[in-house]
């Protein structure tokens, strides 16, 4: 489908799993040459500083490597290589342009010995059990239908002790920040989109992904459901962001 023809991409509550996921696909493929810019203005350079507190939360205790899944342009991956030097990196993300923008960046920043992207899914990752200290997802749980599917797959490639983090937007909870939230993500945003991005309709889907998350109790509680032990919700800047850490027991 070309990138053009969209003014807006429909609700994620209409449509199927399977629309969903080429949908997904079709998005962050047109978007990734932009995609650090974007990020970088349109959250204020906050996705910087959430994706550094994770790093900060993470221990390394016996594998010494970390997954980073859904990685994109691999801005945690080589963050996190950079913070926790005797760890090496493995980021996988099912967008082909993305896993080549993010190992020319680790070349780049001269990182390509401890990182190894590739291409693949979050709902089959090419890894065996327990291979990992920490195993963590950033802002892409939120495009996965199959939800339980994906934290099944981070707990088994989690080793026993080991951290699962999940770093996600969330529509924001207090009722008076909520309606300055609600008109930029659906207005402001998608206008900001149309000047800078040639992908618009993708930040329309943007706001409508948030809106459409599990609120942080929700969610933390889910994620017990499928058998990760020790939640802890962390709020970030307003409540915009959060991450939860959980463990493998
Ligand atoms: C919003 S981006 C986040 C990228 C990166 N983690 C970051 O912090 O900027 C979401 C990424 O999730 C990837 N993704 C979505 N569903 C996926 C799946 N089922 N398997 C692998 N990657 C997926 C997309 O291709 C996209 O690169």
């Amino acid at each position: 489908m070309p990138e053009e023809k969209h003014t807006k991409y429909p609700s994620v509550k209409r449509i199927s799993d399977e629309e969903r996921i080429t949908m997904v696909k079709e998005i962050f493929s047109t978007i990734t040459g932009r995609y650090d810019f974007l990020n970088h203005f349109l959250s204020m350079r906050r996705d910087i500083a959430w994706r550094r507190f994770a790093i900060k939360k993470m221990v390394f205790f016996k594998t010494n490597r970390f997954l980073d899944i859904a990685c994109g342009t691999g801005d945690l991956s080589i963050n996190a290589v950079r913070e926790h030097r005797d760890v090496s990196v493995s980021g996988i993300d099912f967008v082909y342009p993305m896993i080549q923008a993010a190992k020319q960046k680790s070349t780049k920043k001269n990182l390509s010995g401890k990182t190894n992207f590739l291409q693949a899914s979050a709902l089959n990752l090419p890894f065996v059990e327990n291979a990992f200290d920490v195993t963590a997802m950033a802002f892409g749980i939120r495009n996965i239908p199959q939800k339980a599917d994906a934290l099944r797959e981070m707990l088994r490639v989690t080793t026993p002790g080991g951290q699962i983090m999940i770093l996600e937007m969330t529509f924001i909870q207090n009722r008076f920040f909520r309606l300055f939230y609600y008109i930029y993500l659906n207005y402001l945003l998608p206008l900001l989109a149309k000047i800078f991005s040639r992908n618009a309709a993708a930040y329309y889907y943007l706001a409508d992904s948030i809106m459409n998350f599990p609120s942080p109790e929700e969610f933390a509680s889910f994620m017990g459901e499928v058998g990760i032990a020790d939640i802890r919700i962390y709020r970030r800047t307003f409540g915009i962001a959060c991450l939860y850490v959980g463990k493998k027991v």
